[in-house]
């Protein structure tokens, strides 16, 4: 059946899944979201997706969703960018973010997808060291 294909790829996507709400609150996390991060999902479903991000973009987030419904201006939905996740023990990490809008049983929800940069990161700058 379809639903149950379909968990089946977000359960075992390489890349971390993240869905939230219109404001912003987490609804979904997938395995490997929840391994980058170092949470569980009893954890951080129910919370801001800000929790997962270091300020200024912590503090601003929720102005940035608000502003993106408002304006319909996208700056990361179809278009993507490099940002920094906050793990549970206050480290941070390089991802590229991936963001779309979706119309799910008559609301809308959004939908992100964090493919981790940080090995790429590393070996960048211990190539910089031969430059
Ligand atoms: C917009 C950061 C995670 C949904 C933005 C912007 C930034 C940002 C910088 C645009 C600011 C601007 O230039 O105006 C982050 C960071 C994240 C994160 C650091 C780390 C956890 C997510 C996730 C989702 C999401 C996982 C969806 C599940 C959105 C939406 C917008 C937005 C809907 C507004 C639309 C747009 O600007 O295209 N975020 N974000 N964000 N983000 Fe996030």
């Amino acid at each position: 059946e379809n639903a149950a294909l379909l968990n089946a790829i977000i359960q075992n996507a390489i890349d971390g899944i993240i869905t939230i709400s219109d404001r912003g609150i987490i609804e979904l996390i997938n395995p490997s979201a929840c391994k980058l991060f170092d949470y569980t999902p009893e954890e951080v479903i129910g919370k801001n997706i800000s929790v997962l991000m270091p300020p200024p973009d912590r503090t601003n987030h929720d102005n940035y969703i608000s502003r993106y419904q408002q304006t319909r201006v996208p700056h990361i939905i179809g278009i993507g960018r490099e940002v920094t996740g906050l793990r549970k023990d206050g480290t941070k990490f390089p991802f590229r973010l991936g963001v779309s809008e979706v119309q799910y049983s008559g609301r809308k929800i959004f939908t992100g997808f964090i493919h981790d940069l940080s090995r790429q990161k590393e070996a960048e700058e211990q190539l910089k060291d031969y430059a």
